[in-house]
């Protein structure tokens, strides 16, 4: 039977990875994948993470044992109360650990698809390439909805609202939390107010993805505005959080999945159709990296740690389109790049159509995403000029 199995694609992003991984050309550039690099283009253990795990493996009462089905119960309030805010409401929050936001948004899609009456999830146009594969393998059929304007590199508002409008009663909508991926354009708070309105008004479900919490303005805090502010207003959100980015856990596969319910005995079905989706699936989660997590924020010293080191990783970041535009300036580009600077997150969202991307790939081992997105925590002070330099190229062409 397998001689009939056809060769499927690459993964957008995971494949060209992979390739980066194969190239051998010394002056070689990842700026495909996000995940943070520190400033010699090495990947970078946080050390309140490394001193969690020290203090995890000298903690005799810490062992190998099978989590429960939902997860580490300690890591899940405090990963809750780090996106929802320490004063949330956990007796109507559901939630389960995850394996990261990619499982978040898996488990939430068969969710979705087993118990909603409309099996359609709105997805911004554009957004991470995994969304729409999983929700289509989770049976739901994704629609997209406009949210990025290219002419004016920045919102379409417009045309979200329209859409929204558009929609179905109790359709999904999904909605990055904060630090839009790939195009670093978020709403502004008063956005937010109107989106919120117009999806309370529609009645629809929605679906925050929170990939990025601490990336957008480098306090994790101020980042969460969206969430919270949804909750306040009465959405019976669903929340997909990952801990790869913020926490530097990438391999860990960290993360949560939760439901704000009306009341307790709500939340008790929602959790017990949740684990009946989970234990045919993986039974339960792998617990080294929720144990980091864990280990953090329920120590004050760590935490306090843990919030500058990636208010540090948000800074270099910035740092990095500053110079990238500098240095794209230096290199003789008289294009406007002013969007790298006001886009936020762990992206630029350049501009530069597939074409430019392969010629950056084949030319000058630059390896991006093909719709122009570069991963800025792959640019070091090493690197920047050289990349500027074949971006001109390619753009000036
Ligand atoms: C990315 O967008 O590069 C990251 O979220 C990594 C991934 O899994 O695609």
């Amino acid at each position: 039977y397998l001689a009939d199995i056809p060769l499927g694609a690459p993964d957008a992003i995971l494949g060209i990875a992979e390739n980066f991984k194969k190239c051998t050309d010394p002056n070689k550039v990842n700026v495909c994948i996000g995940a943070y690099r520190d400033e010699n283009g090495k990947p970078w253990i946080l050390p309140s993470v490394r001193a969690a795990e020290k203090i995890m493996m000298d903690d005799e009462n810490e062992n190998k044992e099978y989590a429960s089905i939902a997860g580490d119960a300690a890591y899940v309030e405090q990963a809750i109360k780090f996106a929802y805010g320490q004063d949330c409401d956990l007796s109507v929050i559901a939630a389960v650990q995850t394996l990261s936001g990619t499982g978040a948004c898996r488990i939430g899609g068969e969710f979705l698809s087993k118990f909603f009456p409309v099996k359609k999830i709105y997805i911004p146009d554009p957004t991470w390439g995994n969304h729409i594969a999983i929700f289509q393998e989770a049976g739901m059929e994704v629609v997209r909805y406009r949210y990025y304007n290219r002419a004016t590199n920045g919102l379409d508002l417009e045309g979200m609202l329209e859409d929204i409008t558009n929609a179905p009663d109790g359709a999904v909508v999904l909605l990055h939390a904060c630090a839009h991926n790939p195009t670093g354009c978020d709403p502004t708070k008063e956005q937010w107010k109107t989106i919120s309105d117009l999806i309370k008004k529609k009645n629809l479900q929605v679906f925050f993805d929170s990939a990025y919490q601490g990336f957008a303005s480098g306090d994790a805090e101020a980042d969460a505005f969206a969430l919270r502010y949804f909750v306040e207003e009465g959405h019976n959100v669903m929340l997909a959080q990952s801990f790869a980015k913020n926490f530097g856990l990438y391999g860990e596969r960290c993360g949560t999945l939760s439901f704000v319910t009306n009341d307790a005995d709500e939340k008790e079905r929602v959790l017990s159709q949740v684990k009946k989706i989970i234990r045919p699936m993986y039974s339960s989660p792998p617990i080294h990296g929720s144990s980091i997590v864990r280990t953090v924020l329920t120590d004050e010293q760590l935490t306090k740690q843990y919030y500058e080191e990636c208010a540090f990783m948000a800074n270099r970041i910035g740092s990095m389109r500053k110079l990238l535009v500098d240095e794209l300036k230096k290199a003789g580009s008289t294009h406007d790049w002013s969007h790298i600077t006001s886009q936020i997150g762990m992206f630029a969202y350049t501009g530069m159509n597939s074409d430019m991307c392969d010629e950056l790939t084949s030319k000058s081992s630059i390896f991006l995403t093909r719709d122009g997105r570069i991963s800025l925590a792959g640019l070091n002070e090493n690197n920047v000029s050289y990349v500027a330099k074949a971006i001109h190229a390619v753009t000036d062409g």
